[in-house]
């Protein structure tokens, strides 16, 4: 059958996460963590399950929870948002983010896209007949110079789409690059996309700046979040959009024809959990934590640890035991080592190397520590 993706050939990442149940190596691949849900949040699920709402839930999601999200985000940005015209409740990031590329990408229209990135946005571009426009995160610091997205903006540049903290790199958008962003796009008809799924885990100094707190940019922004990251929940498949009213009213209108229902019972659990509990510090603490502990088992390895400012994902550099390609190193680590972590080069739409793979630290602390003996005693003995 004729493909539509030419280009990609299915996510390699997931994979990774097959060879290592093949392998029983420890999986660090993907970004599956190692915690339960906060134990009322479970019972009311079920409660919920057992009692009601088991139909489908309203279109742009059930009001108490869309309430909640409003209400969150304006005490931590100080921005309002209405639960009623400007959030809506989606399938997880994923659809959301396909969802807002679909209602503003057309045929021929240009799709900003910094590289390396999370593996969906250039597919979901694709579909919707857009070209990606790849603006590389260089070295060191994958930091975005800003100057080389000025000269990347054409008359078809469309949307851009920011992550922030960003995946697989671990880096944080500075006010600096918010406002350089805001910069570059007053004036234009340009859309952003601000994935900010890990809004909650931003460390140290480097705290999250949301595309809302800008005004230039909340007013083109559709900003994706999620709660799975804060309440170990990401197979429930929820997540936000916030936009504003012109642009939610087009956001919903796709995603009614996408997705009528989005987990009815779980919007609702969620919602009657987040009213009058607020664990966001706690859960960006306790990912600082583990962030550190990692960092420091692999303190003194021949592992180089690229700084993590923000998500669960640490990019850890092997230049120092290896100059094979990124893939060789993640296999052999897989087979011989007994851990799994991505290669870099997957997050790229060019297959090209990289001395770097990431790891998912949403671990135990007795997972890292395995992980770490096993990353050294491999790079002991491992013969290049
Ligand atoms: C930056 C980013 N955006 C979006 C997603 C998609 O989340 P989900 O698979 O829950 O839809 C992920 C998941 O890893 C992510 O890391």
């Amino acid at each position: 059958m004729q493909t539509k993706l030419p280009e990609t050939q299915g996510s390699s990442l997931w994979d990774m996460r097959e060879m290592a149940m093949e392998h029983q190596a420890i999986d660090m691949s993907v970004g599956v963590t190692e915690f339960s849900l906060p134990a009322r949040l479970g019972e009311l699920a079920s409660s919920v399950i057992r009692n009601q709402y088991n139909n489908y839930a309203p279109v742009a999601g059930c009001m108490s929870l869309r309430e909640q999200v409003a209400a969150r985000y304006f005490n931590r940005y100080g921005k309002r948002y209405s639960p009623v015209t400007e959030v809506t409740i989606s399938a997880g990031p994923i659809q959301a983010i396909s969802t807002a590329i679909t209602a503003v990408v057309n045929e021929g229209d240009e799709v900003i896209i910094f590289e390396p990135s999370y593996l969906t946005y250039g597919p979901a571009v694709r579909l919707n007949g857009g070209t990606p426009v790849h603006v590389p995160l260089k070295e060191p610091g994958f930091r975005v110079e800003w100057e080389d997205l000025r000269k990347m903006i054409t008359t078809r540049t469309r949307l851009i789409i920011i992550n922030t903290p960003h995946n697989p790199t671990g880096i944080v958008f500075s006010r600096e690059d918010m406002l350089q962003l805001q910069r570059l796009t007053a004036g234009t008809g340009i859309y952003i996309i601000s994935d900010e799924t890990y809004e909650c885990l931003s460390y140290d100094q480097d705290k999250h700046q949301s595309a809302g707190q800008f005004e230039g940019l909340a007013s083109r922004s559709f900003i994706v979040s999620s709660p799975g990251p804060v309440y170990h929940i990401n197979g429930w498949g929820l997540a936000w959009c916030l936009a504003p009213e012109a642009m939610t009213a087009e956001f919903r209108k796709i995603q009614e024809y996408q997705i009528v229902n989005v987990a009815y019972p779980l919007q609702q659990a969620l919602a009657e959990y987040m009213e009058g509990e607020d664990s966001r510090d706690e859960i960006n603490e306790f990912y600082q934590g583990k962030r550190n502990y990692f960092n420091r088992l692999l303190k003194g390895s021949p592992y180089i640890l690229h700084p993590t400012q923000g998500s669960y994902f640490q990019l850890v550099s092997f230049s120092a035991i290896s100059q094979v390609p990124d893939t060789e190193f993640a296999l052999r680590l897989l087979r011989e080592g007994g851990v799994a972590a991505a290669p870099l080069s997957l997050f790229m739409h060019k297959k090209k190397s990289t001395p770097y793979l990431r790891f998912c630290f949403a671990k135990k602390n007795e997972t890292l520590e395995e992980v770490a003996r096993r990353m050294i005693d491999f790079a002991a003995k491992a013969a290049f």
